[in-house]
């Protein structure tokens, strides 16, 4: 297949995947040397480390955020029914907690009432070490106010008003310069583009298609990014044979390259060894060691 029919394909197949959300990037480029997206971060905590806490609480986000301070944190944000902002993944209650329904038809008050550790089992289902100890499904203040320093991605999943309401609480927290916006919805990211024009955002997808096209076919030595991070799934990577060359030249301009999720060592080390900036892990103990086995001095701060 001819080079040009390859990215056409690859085009075709990316957008699909934009469309889906599963492919992201982040806006900027002018960084500079302050910029908390300036520090090497290669440890990023998927879903707050989603195999060591339970997912998406306040014990996660602090738990990785003291162990690893330069870790990147992400989250999924969507809103109560009475409108305030909490971080879960999924649209419903029901598969990490001890309740049901949806999080859009529960206030605050009923959200706060479910047990967030309640199906955490890192044995398999032996045992469940945080049933009945308190952990709920936070607010993203909660969130803010337990990684004061450090860096975050947080996934504005849904709800009407949410960037509304997310905007204010970076603002109060001073988080804009540390926390990188992403979502599936177009609508969001352009309102959230409008609301918050000093935070990094997503890419449109025809920013993440005209930078590939760019790469591929294009003249890529006038094409300036719009963008400083490039959020793939291993499985894109793969799937559209993007090489270490192209993260390299991609990187060249001040884009940087996530990609997610890595659960075991071999990956690990394979993604690392092509050169991307950030690994968003289930597991960042695990993560850790195999960056440190390399060298990349990320030794938690806490020995366990
Ligand atoms: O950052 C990418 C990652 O968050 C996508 O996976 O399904 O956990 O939102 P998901
Ligand atoms: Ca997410």
């Amino acid at each position: 297949m001819s080079l040009t029919k390859i990215v056409s394909a690859t085009c075709i197949v990316l957008g699909a995947a934009l469309a889906s959300g599963v492919v992201w990037a982040v806006d900027v480029v002018e960084a500079d040397a302050a910029s908390a997206w300036a520090r090497p971060m290669l440890l990023g905590a998927h879903r707050g480390g989603k195999g060591e806490w339970p997912e998406n609480t306040v014990l996660a986000f602090s738990e990785a955020a003291t162990q690893y301070p330069d870790i990147l944190l992400e989250g999924d944000l969507q809103l109560s029914k009475d409108g305030v902002v909490v971080v879960i993944h999924d649209r419903t209650v029901d598969r990490t907690t001890n309740g049901s329904g949806t999080v859009q038809e529960l206030t605050l008050a009923q959200l706060k009432a479910l047990d967030a550790g309640y199906h955490f089992s890192s044995d398999g289902g032996k045992t469940y070490p945080y049933r009945g100890t308190g952990i709920t499904i936070p607010t993203l203040d909660e969130i803010l106010q337990a990684m004061p320093k450090n860096r975050a991605l947080f996934e504005l999943k849904d709800g009407e008003g949410l960037v509304a309401k997310v905007v204010p609480l970076l603002r109060k927290h001073g988080a804009a310069d540390r926390i990188l916006i992403a979502s599936f919805k177009p609508e969001l990211m352009a309102a959230m583009r409008e609301q918050m024009p000093e935070i990094a955002t997503c890419f449109d997808r025809g920013g993440a298609l005209a930078l590939l096209s760019a790469l591929r076919t294009g003249d890529w030595s006038a094409y300036e990014p719009t963008a400083r991070m490039l959020s793939l799934p291993k499985r894109y990577i793969v799937q559209f044979k993007l090489t270490a060359e192209e993260f390299r030249k991609m990187q060249e301009k001040g884009v940087l390259i996530q990609v997610h999720t890595l659960n075991t060592p071999e990956e690990m080390d394979h993604f690392r060894a092509m050169g991307v900036d950030s690994i968003l892990t289930d597991y960042p103990a695990l993560l850790a060691r195999c960056l440190t086995a390399r060298n990349n001095q990320l030794e938690p701060r806490i020995k366990r």
